[in-house]
């Protein structure tokens, strides 16, 4: 983990109040996995006390270059929306765990839900490198919140839209297309691994989905964070003890976000 003040090289509206940044740090471009996140403090000295976490979206290795998209929600967001080319800006990161990509994975699916797809391209990228077959699922509530598309599509995997009111790709929810490309439960799934980002109740269709068909899923989860580094419990998630901890099963088991996630098992979570 590395906390720094960073040059911003751009920042830049990309869609309705969603906006691209661009930073150097060689040490998060060195180091940084997929599904990993930084905490920035947004507004300098007069911004909010608290960092605001922000997932890695894309690390340009050669210009040790860090990228993040980001929607603006609120205060944070929007003082980081009016970073300018030349500022600085605090953080800390790399943190928390990230995806894992399993050696012996032979097709991967990439199931997004508007922002949500903001870690999964740098995750979609390490995916095509490794010679991987990958179909990527993109859905929002309307075509101008579909991000990231070009970038996707230029690595070559198939990649199919939705939106709920069907202004680009099919009309309906994003786990319809995951449905549908399943096909009906029972039919054989070959060696495919799950993963997923995005609204909460669309994350916990793919889980189930996801466990009907016996298909291996990790689900990148979100919680207010004050430290971003397991210290202060702020971002606990109910999660399943694992079998070691049966002993205690009859008592809520909790996990950390920031330190133990964000990227969990889907089994894991309590939904
Ligand atoms: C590990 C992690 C990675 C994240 N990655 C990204 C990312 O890459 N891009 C991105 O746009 N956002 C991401 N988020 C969400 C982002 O951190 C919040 O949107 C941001 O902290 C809001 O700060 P704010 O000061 O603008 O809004 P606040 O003033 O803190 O909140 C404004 C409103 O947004 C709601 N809100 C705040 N945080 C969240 C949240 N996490 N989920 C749902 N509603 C929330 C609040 O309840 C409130 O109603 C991530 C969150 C986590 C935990
Ligand atoms: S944010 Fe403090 S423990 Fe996770």
């Amino acid at each position: 983990m590395h906390q720094a003040d960073v040059i911003v090289l751009y920042n830049q509206e990309v869609a309705h109040s969603c906006y691209k940044m661009r930073f150097l740090s060689s040490e998060i471009a060195e180091s940084a996995k997929p599904g990993q996140f930084i905490m920035i403090k947004a507004g300098g000295e007069f911004g909010p006390l608290l960092r605001r976490p922000l997932s890695i979206h894309r690390i340009l290795a050669s210009e040790g270059a860090v990228e993040i998209l980001y929607k603006v929600v609120g205060t944070g967001t929007r003082l980081l929306s009016e970073t300018k080319k030349g500022d600085f800006l605090n953080l800390l990161g790399p943190l928390g765990n990230g995806f894992k990509i399993n050696t012996d994975l032979h097709a991967a699916v990439i199931v997004s839900g508007g922002i949500g797809v903001a870690p999964l391209l740098f995750l979609a990228e390490k995916i095509s490198e490794k010679k991987i077959d990958l179909l990527i699922l993109l859905g929002a509530k309307t075509k101008n919140d579909i991000l990231a598309v070009s970038e996707l599509e230029n690595l070559g995997g198939e990649i199919k839209l939705a939106t709920e009111d069907g202004s680009l790709g099919c009309r309906g929810l994003v786990s319809e297309l995951l449905e549908k490309r399943l096909g009906p439960p029972g039919s054989p799934v070959s060696k495919i691994h799950c993963f997923t980002c995005g609204p909460r109740r669309m994350m916990a269709r793919v889980a189930k989905l996801s466990k009907q068909y016996k298909i291996p899923c990790q689900v990148s989860l979100e919680a207010g964070m004050a430290c971003g580094i397991g210290a202060c419990l702020g971002c606990a998630v109910e999660t399943k003890p694992r079998e070691w901890e049966n002993y205690f099963a009859s008592q809520p088991h909790y996990q950390r976000v920031c330190k133990d996630g964000p990227v969990f098992d889907s089994d894991e979570v309590v939904w």
